[in-house]
């Protein structure tokens, strides 16, 4: 399978279809926020780091977040194919993925953009947040996430566009039907 880029709002459903993408295909999976709450519960000094911006709803600065994303890339099986959930959030993060992957002779794969109504969102972040307790799952935080997501991710669906790789799914009701049309995109690849 080729690379996955999975791109959407805080709650769109970025973790949710690329475990079951991870499912379908069998290839590697990273959550940037993952590997960051994951340096948090391990108390290390990029966690301590990181907790600062995850914990305001900020991205953590473009080098810092490029240089974790190289490495953990790097950790996993070749061939495989890799699934980037929450990566890249900003153009620069865009641009270094391309070398990054161009510096391995390794293709950028396809880009997957899931469109969800804020309405939706903030309920299933809400939702989460009683469910899961994660500390940036609060109204005043999720606020300040859909911000950052406008002003400064957001504008990446149009650099994807250029680069002929955005693939646009938009929620209408149903997970099933999303994740079905989904996986028809993907079979073609
Ligand atoms: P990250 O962990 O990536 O959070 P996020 O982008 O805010 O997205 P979420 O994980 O909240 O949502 P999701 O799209 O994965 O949706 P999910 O499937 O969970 O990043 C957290 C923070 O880390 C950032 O704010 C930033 O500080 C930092 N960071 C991370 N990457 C960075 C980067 N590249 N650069 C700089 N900083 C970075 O679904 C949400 C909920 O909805 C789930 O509970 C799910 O079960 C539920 N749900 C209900 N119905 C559905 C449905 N139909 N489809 C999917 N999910 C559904
Ligand atoms: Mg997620």
């Amino acid at each position: 399978m080729k690379n996955i880029i999975i791109f959407g709002a805080p709650g769109s459903g970025k973790g949710t279809y690329s475990d079951e993408i991870v499912a379908k295909y069998g290839m590697g999976h990273i959550s940037t926020g993952d590997v960051l709450r994951s340096e948090i519960k391990n108390d290390t000094e990029l966690g301590k780091i990181a907790k600062g911006y995850i914990d305001n709803g900020q991205l953590i600065p473009d080098e810092l977040m490029i240089d974790i994303l190289a490495k953990t890339y790097d950790e996993l099986p070749e061939g495989k194919g890799v699934i980037f959930d929450g990566f890249p959030r900003t153009i620069a993060q865009a641009e270094a993925l391309k070398k990054m992957l161009a510096e391995r002779n390794h293709d950028m794969g396809v880009m997957v953009e899931l469109v969800v109504d804020e309405e939706t969102l903030l309920a299933r972040l809400l939702h989460r947040a009683i469910e899961q307790g994660r500390a940036d799952d609060n109204e005043e935080t999720i606020k300040k996430r859909f911000e950052v997501y406008h002003k400064q991710t957001e504008p990446l669906a149009e650099w994807f566009e250029k680069e002929g790789m955005r693939n646009t799914f938009t929620w209408k009701g149903s997970k099933e039907q999303m994740l079905a049309d989904i996986f028809a995109f993907l079979d073609a690849q």
